[in-house]
């Protein structure tokens, strides 16, 4: 059962799962998982233990007090006896991780003046997307790296019927990465109900993939 917010990219996934493993039955929920209260009722999910698997580190996304609210939200969902299979992104060097989040073929820049498109579109904005310039600093008391678009002159926006200052170097925080070492994120995990079952990790310890199960089961 894959869950995302776009549909047209949940639509596209679900038809390769199917081509892929046409034994398995794929039901794709569009949603908004992190504001779902209970997963909808159907056959498939009748008297199963559940596993969640929330890939990649889409977890540093969110704040560390949205992450422990978003793992008890799960923890809601997926119910009692259920496990969680989650990937873990940890700090490494930092010179690495700006380079990351900076990529030499722009895409993460590509990525963040999008937003700015979409607020044109949406909200009936008039930025100028090359009147930003993207930058992504690691931010050391926080342990994220912090994605912004900075003004590259004094400026006025109109957006949504307000008109926007802003100054020269004036940043607009487009995304937060949050990177948690193993200690801390399994400390958050243990606040929202989760303990650690089993752990996966690259030779250099990079990353981490966790099995985690319900701490009242
Ligand atoms: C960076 S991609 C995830 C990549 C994936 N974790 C991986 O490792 O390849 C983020 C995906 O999560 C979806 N997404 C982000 N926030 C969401 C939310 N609150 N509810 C549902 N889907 C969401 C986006 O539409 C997008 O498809």
């Amino acid at each position: 059962m894959p869950l995302d917010i776009s549909a047209a990219h949940l639509q596209q996934a679900c038809r390769t799962l199917q081509t892929q493993v046409p034994q398995v039955p794929v039901l794709g929920i569009c949603c908004d998982y992190s504001q779902m209260e209970e997963l909808p009722p159907h056959p498939l999910l009748q008297g199963q233990r559940r596993l969640g698997f929330y890939p990649g580190s889409s977890i540093g996304n969110f704040s560390p007090a949205e992450a422990r609210a978003l793992l008890e939200q799960f923890g809601r969902l997926l119910g009692s006896g259920s496990r969680l299979l989650i990937g873990i992104d940890h700090p490494k060097a930092v010179e690495r991780m700006e380079a990351a989040y900076n990529d030499a073929a722009g895409v993460s820049a590509a990525f963040a003046r999008n937003l700015l498109v979409r607020l044109n579109r949406d909200l009936k904005g008039d930025f100028e997307p090359a009147a930003f310039r993207y930058r992504a600093r690691w931010q050391a008391a926080e342990s994220r790296i912090a994605m912004a678009l900075e003004s590259v002159r004094d400026q006025t926006v109109e957006l949504a019927g307000d008109t926007w200052r802003f100054a020269a170097g004036e940043q607009l925080i487009t995304e937060y990465s949050v990177k948690y070492t193993l200690e801390r994120f399994l400390a958050l995990a243990q606040q929202a109900g989760w303990r650690l079952s089993r752990r996966w990790w690259d030779p250099a310890g990079e990353l981490s993939l966790l099995l985690l199960e319900r701490a009242d089961s």
